[in-house]
């Protein structure tokens, strides 16, 4: 084998690349050492800037099948035949702490996924929880201030998550499900992936239903302890990651199952909970799951920060036959992704080879910016209409419209007769047994007893009270204990 010669970013073949070149042998530097310049000069440039949330993540390549008819509800052409299978990429994150932070932490973890079809990539950028936190995108930038460092102590406070959920009694449903034994999972093959949101499915007769996707993990659900959390995380800060990598690079193929929940959409405005409001969940009583398929991962990325840092999920990306429901919070994500990418990546992040569609190609009038590479062909026209064959629209939308009332403004979401910020809440902690009870009261003693003030914690306490009167007993006694000692 004929021997490498390392090269300049140009190509030139570098002479040494242990000495640096300089005015005699003990002499200063030279401005003409090209590539110590280089070399340094890109070390410099090495970081971008991490995610605001999620920064913390792993990936992995793998596909989606195919097993069951759903094309009574939406005519996606990825889901249109049993036994079809569509590319993807996964990743995996948490949420709160930073790129450096550790796997092993109660928090909840992102599940997203690329789906590389054939009309154009599909992002569901979901979490491993069916709930959310707060239930208005305007929201997002306060709660997320409150979970993460403090400006002036620089770490995360329990003042700061608990005074947030004070004031956030429709929180109090995600804080149970994020206190209680699924809070921190062993590891990512082992946890659940959900849209969370609704989505709406649109058919080929152009009927309009509402969706939520429940991906079922088939290795297990397993989840820690916060002793045993708090142990590994100290041991392997990376032990997600670790057990990720190891487990595909050994063969072991995880995979998921993909189910939905289908709601006509004129039984929206009458279901007993606002179907958009993103704290809730449809019990399965109500609307069962359906199988859809199974996704499978097999595949490590090359490289880390090319496809994994680089990776941009955004949840307006929708294929024809799915698009967006009202949730105002999905409404606001629509915004936040394609927004964020471009600060972090550019605006030509589409065009990286994670997140360049696989399946079809990219054709359309973008063009220039930082780093653009699509050339488009020789002399494709920019601008459109054009009379030389430039791509043209459809004229066929992605889903059906669905039909609005009412003045604009600022609106509360509207309440449907269920609807209040606890009952589902009481629900999950009466759903539980009497030694998972146990763990989730000591959980949120041990965050709320941290806290320095009192009408804080008596508002907690409030929120756990109404959710179910034994629980908010037990959770007061628990903390009241704590603070005594
Ligand atoms: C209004 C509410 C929300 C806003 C404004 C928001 C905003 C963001 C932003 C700006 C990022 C970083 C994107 C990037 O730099 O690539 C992000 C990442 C992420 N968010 Fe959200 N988010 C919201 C709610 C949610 C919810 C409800 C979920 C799950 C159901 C979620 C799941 C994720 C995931 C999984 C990532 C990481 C994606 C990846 O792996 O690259 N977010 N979010």
């Amino acid at each position: 084998m004929s021997k490498r010669v390392l090269t300049t970013e140009s190509g030139a073949p570098v002479a040494d690349n242990q000495n640096s070149a300089t005015a005699g042998a003990g002499g200063p530097l030279l401005l003409q050492d090209q590539h110590l310049l280089e070399k340094l000069a890109r070390f410099n440039r090495e970081r971008i800037p991490e995610r605001v949330v999620h920064a913390r993540g792993s990936g992995a390549y793998g596909h989606f099948e195919v097993t069951d008819d759903v094309t009574g509800f939406t005519h996606a052409d990825f889901l249109n035949t049993v036994g079809k299978r569509t590319e993807v990429f996964l990743r995996f994150s948490t949420v709160a702490d930073n790129l450096g932070g550790a796997d092993a932490v109660r928090d909840p973890r992102g599940f997203a996924v690329k789906f590389y079809t054939e009309e154009g990539n599909y992002d569901l950028v979901g979490n491993n929880t069916p709930v959310f936190f707060i239930k208005d995108p305007l929201k997002f930038p306060d709660f997320i201030h409150s979970q993460k460092r403090d400006p002036f102590t620089g770490k995360q406070e329990p003042d700061n998550v608990w005074d947030f959920w004070a004031h956030a009694p429709e929180a109090t449903h995600q804080v149970t499900w994020l206190m209680g034994d699924r809070g921190i999972p062993a590891s990512y093959r082992h946890m659940n992936g959900y849209g969370s949101h609704t989505y709406q499915w649109t058919n080929a007769e152009g009927e309009s239903f509402f969706v939520k996707y429940h991906f079922k993990t088939n290795q297990g659900v397993r989840s820690l302890s916060t002793e045993q959390a708090q142990e590994i995380a100290g041991k392997d800060p990376n032990s997600h990651q670790t057990d990720l990598l190891q487990a595909i690079e050994r063969g072991v193929r995880p995979s998921w199952t993909l189910h939905v929940q289908i709601m006509p959409a004129a039984e929206a405005a009458d279901y007993r909970f606002n179907p958009f409001d993103l704290t809730k969940v449809w019990p399965h009583t109500d609307f069962p799951l359906q199988r859809v398929g199974r996704l499978v991962l097999d595949r490590n990325p090359d490289n880390v920060f090319a496809e994994v840092e680089q990776a941009a999920f955004a949840p307006n990306n929708f294929v024809p036959g799915i698009g967006p429901s009202p949730d105002k919070m999905l409404q606001g994500r629509l915004f936040a992704y394609a927004d964020a990418h471009r600060y972090r990546l550019g605006v030509n992040h589409t065009q990286l080879a994670v997140n360049a569609p696989k399946a079809t190609t990219a054709d359309n009038y973008g063009r220039d910016g930082f780093m653009a590479s699509n050339a488009q062909g020789r002399a494709a026209k920019n601008y459109e209409p054009n009379s030389y064959g430039g791509p043209a629209e459809t004229g066929r939308p992605l889903s059906a419209p669905l039909a609005v009332t009412g003045w604009t403004g600022t609106h509360e979401a509207p309440l449907h007769t269920k609807d209040d910020d606890f009952f589902q809440a009481g629900e999950l902690y009466r759903l539980m047994s009497a030694e998972e009870r146990s763990r989730l009261i000591a959980n949120i003693a041990g965050g709320l007893a941290q806290v320095s003030r009192d009408d804080v914690v008596e508002k907690n306490l409030a929120h756990f009270h109404a959710a179910d009167p034994e629980y908010g007993r037990r959770v007061a006694e628990a903390v009241h204990a704590l603070r005594e000692d």
